[in-house]
């Protein structure tokens, strides 16, 4: 299949990248470079041997949709391009709406236009706010908290109420849990512009020495050490979710939801244990109170995407933490 990926140079679109070249298939990268470097396009170059076809291009541009899709023979879209920071979102809604939702929108017009129509989007454990019921099962309630999280739950609607209009239509929201680690030749990894917003972004900032200290916030949940519990997925095990997801779409699914977890919780202490054994290197940590519209815990019952797509997370947690660790350590600095 030759594939579609917007948002194709940032942490998870350059990672399924990969993953689809080493399936066998061809791809097609978008991006406009909002939250990520063109160096990603030679890392990639490096890794798979293949020169990416690229288009710099904003996923709000019907024009330079319509020229992507009618130069080639697109099979499927993967829909990764919108910004994601959670407190930005509330600062930024109509930001959030326009490139969230309304990138959306145009993407999938322009597919239609081109009888592409087979997506696969990214979803976010989020749409279940903050859910005590765990495992999370896809039928679960999904609830908003905050302006990232809707324009996740309504572009699953969209998707949904598209199928329902026209069953020519394939989609799979994929609801990611925590993503984190690095291709492990240590070339391609997450690169936050900024202070991290997540936990282990900023605990390999801390380890590399750009940052004094991990705050932790919060150490008096009703969690076993008292810290707050995540199902942290190695990013190269969510990408092969996606090369099965995009190759179920084969299968005329229609519109369906899956999580990407591994099933299992992580604390924040144990995350920094982990990091600790990976690195060498002690982490100094400082404790806050909890942050804002944080849950004490989240992960998943990964039961259907292993039913459905055939697909289960494999890679260990000290696996993650030793990815990370090569890519920071050989760019402290990121791609600059
Ligand atoms: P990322 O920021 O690294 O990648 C997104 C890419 O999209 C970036 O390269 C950015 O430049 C590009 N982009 C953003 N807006 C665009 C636009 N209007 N037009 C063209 N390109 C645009 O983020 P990521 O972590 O790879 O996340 C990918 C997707 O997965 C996002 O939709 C995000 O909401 C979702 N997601 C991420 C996580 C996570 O923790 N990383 C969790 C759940 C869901
Ligand atoms: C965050 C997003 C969520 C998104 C998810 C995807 C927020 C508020 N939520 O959630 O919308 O779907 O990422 O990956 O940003 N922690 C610290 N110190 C830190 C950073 C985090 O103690 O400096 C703790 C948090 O309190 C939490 C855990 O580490 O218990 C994980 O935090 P984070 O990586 O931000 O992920 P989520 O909170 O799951």
């Amino acid at each position: 299949m030759r594939i579609l990926l917007t948002g194709g140079t940032g942490y998870i679109g350059s990672h399924t990248a990969i993953a689809l070249i080493e399936a066998g298939h061809q791809v097609t990268l978008l991006d406009n470079f909002s939250n990520s470097k063109p160096a990603v396009l030679d890392r990639l170059r490096e890794i798979t041997g293949v020169t990416m076809d690229f288009f710099e291009a904003d996923v709000t541009d019907e024009d330079a949709l319509d020229a992507v899709m009618a130069d080639r023979s697109i099979d499927a879209v993967i829909h990764f391009a919108a910004p994601k920071a959670v407190g930005e979102s509330i600062a930024r809604p109509l930001h959030y709406f326009e490139n969230g939702v309304g990138g959306t929108v145009k993407l999938l017009r322009a597919m239609d236009r081109h009888a592409v129509r087979n997506v696969v989007y990214s979803s976010s454990a989020t749409v279940y706010g903050l859910s005590e019921d765990l495992p999370l099962t896809e039928d679960a309630p999904t609830s908003v908290i905050n302006p990232y999280g809707r324009t996740k739950l309504m572009c699953e609607q969209i998707l949904g109420d598209l199928f329902a209009s026209d069953s020519s239509w394939n989609a799979i929201a994929l609801r990611y849990f925590n993503p984190v680690g690095a291709h492990p030749s240590g070339l391609i990894g997450e690169d936050p512009q900024g202070v991290p917003a997540n936990l282990v972004p900023f605990i390999a900032q801390v380890a590399v020495g750009r940052r004094p200290a991990l705050t932790i916030f919060g150490d008096d949940y009703p969690t076993p050490d008292g810290t707050g519990v995540r199902d942290y997925i190695h990013v190269l095990d969510l990408a092969e979710g996606h090369v099965a997801a995009v190759e179920h779409l084969a299968n005329k699914p229609g519109y369906d939801t899956i999580n990407l977890g591994t099933g299992q919780g992580v604390s924040v202490r144990e995350m920094v244990e982990a990091f600790e054994r990976a690195s060498g290197v002690a982490i100094p940590i400082e404790v806050a109170p909890r942050r804002p519209g944080d849950g004490p815990a989240s992960w998943a019952d990964a039961t259907k995407a292993a039913r459905v797509l055939g697909w289960t997370a494999t890679r260990t947690l000290d696996q993650m933490t030793a990815d990370v660790w090569r890519w920071q350590s050989h760019n402290p600095n990121g791609y600059d």
